[in-house]
């Protein structure tokens, strides 16, 4: 196996082109640009087409991801697609992006559902299974949220859009990922229940259907999103040995401009240093990390020897941190 730390070695994002404004969202619900702005830091958020779904985003960002690693496709030996979108239970939607890519029988695909954090949770998946058997991942956050929502619930609806994010992992000098954890409770204040397995099952009394939309609780969701983000600094910290002021930058999950904000006074660290792009995106879910670290290298905003630390929380709930070093 080589002597090479495990890092990341190329990102890829892909951002669908329809753009969703908050004045459109005006005509839809009872809400305002200006409230949006104010609560959530949100302009605007991008729509997956009907020709597109959380397979196709994937494997485009996958795309730029393997481009940007310069390793050989053939050489990848995973491929982890992290979502809570999923168009099909099976095939999954890792085995369709592989398809996509042309490495049928080439690799092992497999899917991950982890709410927002699924990206640091495939991220983690993916080290642990290089670290014991050498090789190198392709790691996906993909999510169509707009496919989920109720256009008619104001509390939700304008939080959310679709996108995705990829990464290529494995021995490399670019970058060492230093330390990582995922966590996870269980708490049913942000939801999506699937009535349609019950509705098809002889063996079970049939729901009264509800809709199959995603159901928040906003204010308790808020509140978790800033314990969770603090507790995620304080244990990824303890864990790799390191203060607050040696965190160069930091990307947390882009739910809310204001989660943002807490967690930047929290580590002490000026919003210049900490990654914003939940004024274009909204919460793309598991694409959001994968997409700002993508966008963050490409600004410059992550540089030779910088420490980043990737803080992650979402729906389960789950929270997840990891440290990577970027060494060239
Ligand atoms: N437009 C106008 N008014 C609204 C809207 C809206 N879109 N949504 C709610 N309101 C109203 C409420 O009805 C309420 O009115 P009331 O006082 O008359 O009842 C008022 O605004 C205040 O509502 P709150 O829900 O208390 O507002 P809050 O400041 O908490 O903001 C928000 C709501 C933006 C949803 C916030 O709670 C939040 O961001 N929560 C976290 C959401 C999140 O990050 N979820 C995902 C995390 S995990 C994952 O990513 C899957």
């Amino acid at each position: 196996m080589s002597s090479l730390p495990i890092g990341i070695i190329g990102t890829g994002a892909y951002l669908p082109e329809t753009v969703l404004t908050n004045q459109y969202l005006e005509k839809l619900v009872d809400t305002s640009d200006q409230w949006i702005r104010e609560r959530t830091g949100i302009r605007e958020r991008r729509v997956a087409s009907p020709e597109e779904d959380v397979a196709t985003m994937g494997e485009a960002a996958a795309r730029q991801a393997l481009e940007n690693s310069g390793i050989a496709w053939e050489d990848l030996d995973y491929l982890i697609a992290a979502s809570n979108t999923f168009n099909y239970m099976y095939p999954a939607t890792a085995i369709r992006i592989q398809h996509g890519l042309g490495l049928d029988d080439k690799l092992a695909a497999f899917d991950l559902q982890a709410g927002c954090s699924g990206f640091n949770y495939a991220l983690y998946v993916a080290e642990n299974m290089i670290k014991n058997k050498g090789g190198y991942a392709l790691v996906i956050g993909t999510d169509a949220n707009t496919r989920m929502l109720d256009f008619t619930d104001r509390g939700t609806c304008i939080l959310f859009g679709d996108g995705a994010g990829a990464v290529v992992i494995g021995p490399t000098d670019r970058s060492r990922l230093v330390a990582s954890f995922v966590a996870s409770s269980y708490n049913g204040k942000l939801y999506l229940k699937n009535e349609f397995t019950e509705l098809n099952s002889p063996f079970l009394p049939k729901p009264a259907l509800t809709g199959n939309f995603m159901y928040m609780d906003g204010p308790e969701i808020f509140k978790f999103a800033v314990r969770a983000v603090q507790e995620s600094l304080r244990r990824i910290l303890a864990q790799a040995g390191m203060s607050r002021e040696e965190i160069d930058f930091l990307i947390i999950h882009q739910a809310n401009y204001r989660i943002l904000e807490t967690g930047a006074r929290f580590a002490k660290m000026p919003m210049e240093k900490v990654y914003v792009n939940v004024d274009r995106y909204g919460n793309t879910s598991a694409a959001s990390i994968p997409i700002a670290l993508h966008e963050a290298l490409i600004e410059g905003k992550i540089q030779k020897n910088h420490k980043v630390v990737l803080i992650s929380f979402g729906a389960g709930v789950t929270w997840a941190a990891t440290v990577l070093e970027w060494l060239s």
